[in-house]
């Protein structure tokens, strides 16, 4: 089976394509073009989980990172024909910003953001590392594409960091309860 998506077709990208976000519990992800918390270990997670792939975001997550990220290829997505960035791919569709990221050799794309990118890649997603924040914070951008249904848990890990005046949260790796992967031969 061969699923074409926008001019890409997706089983010629040999890679798994996953996303990776922290929301808490009412799937608030952002608040102002920044995130709701600083969770330093988190960050660090992220590091570690996409050191090496290539990260698809869009132009409002690339600008909140205050520059490009060490080690990992960055593909970034605008309408914004003149929009370039020294160390980037600029890409002006999710299909082209796929295709690129289907350039680099790594087992995954790693699509991180933010909530307009997610809620466009949520069906091709394969594999979704999510934080889950045992807490409610305030914010304007939600993980509103997600629906627990639709996923299988493939691992989690409670971190409990209260004692040192931090928070409770989960580290999922999940699983698209799909019946056909997009790379089926
Ligand atoms: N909690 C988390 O894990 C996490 C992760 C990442 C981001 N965030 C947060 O999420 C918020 C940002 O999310 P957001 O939804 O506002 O912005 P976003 O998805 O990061 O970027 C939106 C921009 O990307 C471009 N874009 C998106 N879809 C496109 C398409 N189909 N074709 C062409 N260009 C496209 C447009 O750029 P132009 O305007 O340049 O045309 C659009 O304005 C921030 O608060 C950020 O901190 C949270």
């Amino acid at each position: 089976m061969s699923v074409r998506y926008g001019f890409v077709y997706l089983d010629k990208i040999d890679m798994k394509i996953a996303m990776m976000m922290a929301m808490d519990r009412n799937k608030l992800v952002g608040r102002e073009g920044d995130m709701p918390w600083k969770i330093p270990s988190d960050l660090q997670y992220f590091k570690r989980t996409t050191m090496g792939k290539p990260l698809v975001m869009g132009r409002v997550t690339f600008e909140s990172l205050g520059g490009v990220l060490p080690g990992r290829p960055h593909i970034v997505i605008t309408r914004d024909q003149n929009w370039q960035h020294d160390g980037v791919d600029t890409a002006h569709t999710l299909a082209d910003a796929l295709a690129i990221a289907g350039q680099y050799a790594t087992d995954e794309i790693m699509i991180i953001g933010g909530a307009s990118v997610c809620a466009e890649a949520m069906p091709l997603v394969e594999r979704l590392y999510l934080t889950v924040i045992d807490h409610e914070f305030h914010g304007d951008r939600w993980l509103d594409s997600f629906d627990w249904q639709q996923w299988s848990v493939d691992t989690e890990e409670n971190i409990d960091e209260t004692e040192q005046g931090g928070y409770k949260f989960t580290y999922y790796v999940l699983d698209a309860n799909r019946h056909e992967s997009l790379h089926a031969t």
